[in-house]
């Protein structure tokens, strides 16, 4: 195993954490209630979803997000495929992907697609119906070589506390950068110097009620300048 890969121990037998930040990969509750609310909703979607809409993410993890991201956007009636841009600097294997997925039989007719794909290559070039890109490498590099703008983000590191580089000031400037005007940002975490980043970033900041046991979450929306 070359040492860029995921690190992963399972609690319960079926939710993946990772030993090297020490934090699980979606809500020991309910990961997908958890991506509706905040990833979904948080962004104000599906209502915002039009052809050609650009989610990007901030860590693709297992996949679950983009899996929530492309169920929406079917059930929503979109007939051209959804854009989505994921970047993630660990990824885990497509044996450890299927595992954590079989939590979530929502999305199963979408997962066994992803996890063929990513088991083919694991910058998703051959998954088909959804127009996904998986960035492999660090995102405080990779993020700034982008060309496109973002409709949607999906901030998803792991805590800020354990995964501060994921968070710092400037990847929240090169999220602002990457972002339309009146395009939307949201995240779990309330933290402080999270939400002082996306505001130095160009966005209005809010914090609105978290998932769960969380009391607060975040959304943001770039302002025209
Ligand atoms: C909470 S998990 C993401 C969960 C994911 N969105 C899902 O649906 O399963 C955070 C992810 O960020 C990745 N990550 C951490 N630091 C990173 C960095 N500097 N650049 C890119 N990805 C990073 C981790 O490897 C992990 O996969």
């Amino acid at each position: 195993m070359s040492d860029q890969s995921a690190k992963l121990e399972w609690r319960d037998e079926k939710i993946p954490v990772s030993t090297r930040f020490d934090d699980p990969y979606f809500s020991l509750d309910n990961g997908l209630n958890e991506t509706r609310h905040v990833f979904l909703s948080g962004n104000n979607l599906p209502a915002r979803f039009a052809p050609g809409f650009h989610i990007a993410e901030l860590g693709f993890g297992t996949g679950l997000n983009l899996l929530a991201a492309w169920r929406a956007w079917e059930a929503s009636g979109q007939d051209t495929p959804l854009r989505f841009t994921s970047f993630e600097a660990f990824p885990m294997e497509a044996e450890e992907m299927a595992r954590a997925l079989t939590a979530f039989p929502e999305v199963a007719e979408y997962a066994v697609r992803l996890v063929d794909a990513w088991a083919q290559d694991k910058t998703l070039t051959t998954l088909k119906g959804i127009d996904a890109t998986v960035v492999l490498g660090d995102a405080r590099r990779t993020l700034a070589q982008q060309n496109w703008l973002a409709d949607a983000w999906f901030l998803d590191g792991f805590s800020p506390a354990k995964n501060p580089e994921l968070w710092d000031e400037d990847l929240m400037q090169q999220v602002g950068a990457h972002t339309k005007t009146g395009g939307t940002a949201a995240t779990y975490t309330a933290a402080g110097f999270v939400r002082r980043n996306l505001e130095n970033a160009g966005f209005d900041v809010t914090r609105i009620q978290g998932f769960g046991r969380k009391r607060h979450m975040t959304t943001a929306l770039k302002a025209a300048k």
